[in-house]
């Protein structure tokens, strides 16, 4: 046992989570009560040949998650606000969304969340932020922490990663490399490089309103759990949610342009 924890090296980057750390080859991750639902998930991409994601090798002394880790790098930085970053995230999440195919969208067992009205097409990540995408030789390389998957459309999947990766919100939030760009250009890459058809394309900015108003409310019940959730909050991310659909609302009809 000291042996191991000797070797654990913590991991930084996301949020949430408090006490992952890569042990060798291997991430250690806390488990939840959604954990056996996205340990299928993950077999299900294995079995599928899908590369873009952790494989679940099993649980430790401790009860915690045991995946393989993945080379590269995460986290927003200037090499991945490129156009063919964006463009290899958006072809990333499409694969993903393909690959899941077969898997029993019926299966419960998920976190809850925020969700589109429409029927189910697909288990989304549905947190594809820059801390959980992984770049390999300059490419988006995999998908990691899959805490948040749940059957979804994928319309819903693509609205957000784009609120982090266009991104849609409010100048005064975002990274300073995120404030200069196009963002109405970023969504029309964004829909282009996944192949999003002309019908979502349409819904889009709908989809992102009602999301961000539903998001508000999961957060909130979410902090109310205490831990990195409740951390979130504190910090202001409810506030930043209602920004960023003000920011929404006041530049609708010049994003729209980039989705006809
Ligand atoms: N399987 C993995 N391979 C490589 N790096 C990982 C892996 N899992 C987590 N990490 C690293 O640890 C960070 C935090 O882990 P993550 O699972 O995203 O937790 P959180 O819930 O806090 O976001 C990630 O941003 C990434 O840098
Ligand atoms: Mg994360």
């Amino acid at each position: 046992m000291v042996a191991t924890l000797l070797h654990e090296i913590p991991l930084q980057g996301g949020d949430v989570t408090d006490g992952v750390v890569r042990v060798g080859d291997t991430v250690r991750r806390p488990v939840g009560p959604f954990t056996p639902a996205v340990h299928a998930l993950l077999r299900h991409l294995e079995a599928a040949g899908f590369e873009g994601a952790p494989r679940v090798v099993g649980v430790d002394e401790l009860g915690r998650e045991i995946l393989t880790y993945l080379p590269g790098t995460t986290g927003l930085r200037a090499a991945v606000v490129t156009d063919d970053a964006l463009a290899g995230v958006a072809g990333l999440l499409r694969d993903f969304h393909g690959a899941t195919a077969g898997f029993p969208l019926a299966r419960g067992g998920w976190q809850a969340g925020s969700n589109d009205d429409a029927p189910p097409e697909v288990v989304g990540h549905c947190d594809v932020t820059p801390d959980n995408v992984v770049f390999r030789d300059g490419r988006a390389a995999a998908l990691i922490d899959f805490d948040l998957a749940r059957p979804t459309t994928r319309l819903f999947d693509v609205v957000t990663a784009l609120r982090h990766w266009a991104p849609i919100a409010d100048p005064v939030d975002r990274h300073p490399l995120l404030r200069g760009l196009d963002v109405g250009a970023r969504l029309r890459l964004f829909c282009d490089a996944y192949g999003v058809p002309p019908r979502d394309r349409r819904r889009l900015l709908e989809l992102a309103r009602l999301r961000f108003h539903r998001s508000y409310d999961v957060m909130r019940t979410r902090a109310a759990t205490g831990g990195g959730w409740a951390r979130m909050w504190a910090q202001g991310a409810g506030q930043r949610i209602r920004r960023a659909a003000a920011w929404l609302d006041t530049h609708e009809e010049e994003l729209r342009v980039h989705l006809v």
